[in-house]
């Protein structure tokens, strides 16, 4: 794979070093974590986030403890929604009790998401037809997968295979991922991107400029309902109006097959300061969930999935 492509965090000399997402695009800053705590309070406020390297940079917290079990109670109270953190933190916990040596795990853990990454975008750019137009929201690139990417992977590798594409990418408020990382890791692919605020999805639709939708997802359940940056619903709904493509591109260890439900999934708030700095009341919920029914298709590194089946398919 001839994609480059930056890590948003690296291990070093019994260190875990997180690129501070917060500072993108204007700074490139380094903090430096040397215990689970470092690793939970960067999950918690977002200097690393979505949900592989969420789950990714667990596995090394867990590596970083001198009591893991504890490590791991610490970091599962960071962030509830996505399924990759709980993922990573099961095997982590399996590791002890099977006496493993724990930083090679955290590292095996890394070296899967990224392979996966990796099959999901060849999967996906089987969807990507030549002169395209694509909607993408939040992040879903390298910063926040610890590979080449779950939805922005299908597209960075088009991008290097020579097939025409244009990316519109969704500010994504509050927390803007996609008007500061989307756009950054787009620029950087000299991909051709056009940053539309969150509530122009529905002029450009209409306006018959957007092909397909490829997003990304934090938590697919039983029944296919997919929990993603809030958001994600109203540009299903959207695209379902304007009989638009609605592809959720995700790794499997984004699928939680206990959950029957997307009213089942626990949705994260955020603080109010997100949205606004008066002293109103404020509901900052980080995610929303997108029925099965409005989802085109699933695509994981396992192929391409009707949302409904998915489960089924990944039944053990
Ligand atoms: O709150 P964030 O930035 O962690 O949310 C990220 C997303 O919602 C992504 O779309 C999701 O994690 C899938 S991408 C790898």
């Amino acid at each position: 794979m001839p994609i480059n492509f930056s890590k948003p965090l690296i291990w070093k000399d019994g260190i875990l070093e997180i690129l501070d997402q917060r500072r993108l695009p204007e700074e490139v800053i380094w903090i430096s974590c040397l215990t689970p705590e470092d690793v939970a309070i960067a999950i918690k406020e977002m200097a690393i986030r979505g949900a592989p390297a969420i789950g990714v940079a667990a596995g090394y917290g867990v590596a970083l403890a001198s009591n893991p079990i504890s490590a791991i109670e610490v970091l599962k109270n960071t962030r509830p929604t996505a399924k990759n953190l709980f993922y990573a933190l099961d095997k982590m916990k399996k590791g002890i009790e099977e006496k493993k040596d724990l930083l090679s795990l955290a590292k095996s853990i890394e070296a899967e998401e990224e392979k996966r990454c990796l099959k999901i975008a060849e999967y996906g750019l089987s969807l990507i037809k030549d002169g395209s137009s694509l909607l993408t929201h939040c992040n879903t690139g390298p910063l926040a997968t610890a590979g080449i990417g779950t939805a922005l992977g299908p597209i960075l590798l088009a991008k290097d295979m020579g097939i025409a594409i244009k990316v519109f990418a969704t500010e994504t408020r509050p927390v803007r991922q996609g008007s500061r990382l989307t756009m950054w890791e787009l620029k950087k692919a000299d991909i051709s991107a056009i940053l539309i605020a969150d509530t122009a999805v529905g002029y450009i639709m209409n306006k018959g400029l957007v092909d397909a939708v490829f997003v990304g997802a934090d938590r697919i359940v039983k029944n296919g309902d997919t929990a993603n940056k809030i958001g994600t619903y109203q540009i299903a709904v959207l695209a379902r109006f304007h009989k638009i493509p609605f592809y959720v591109v995700a790794p499997s260890s984004t699928i939680d097959i206990d959950c029957p439900g997307g009213n089942k999934i626990v949705i994260e708030e955020r603080p109010k300061k997100e949205v606004t700095t008066f002293n109103f009341d404020c509901l900052n919920p980080a995610f929303d969930v997108t029925p099965a029914s409005l989802i085109t298709k699933i695509i994981t590194e396992d192929g391409i999935f009707e949302p409904q089946k998915i489960t089924e398919d990944y039944r053990e």
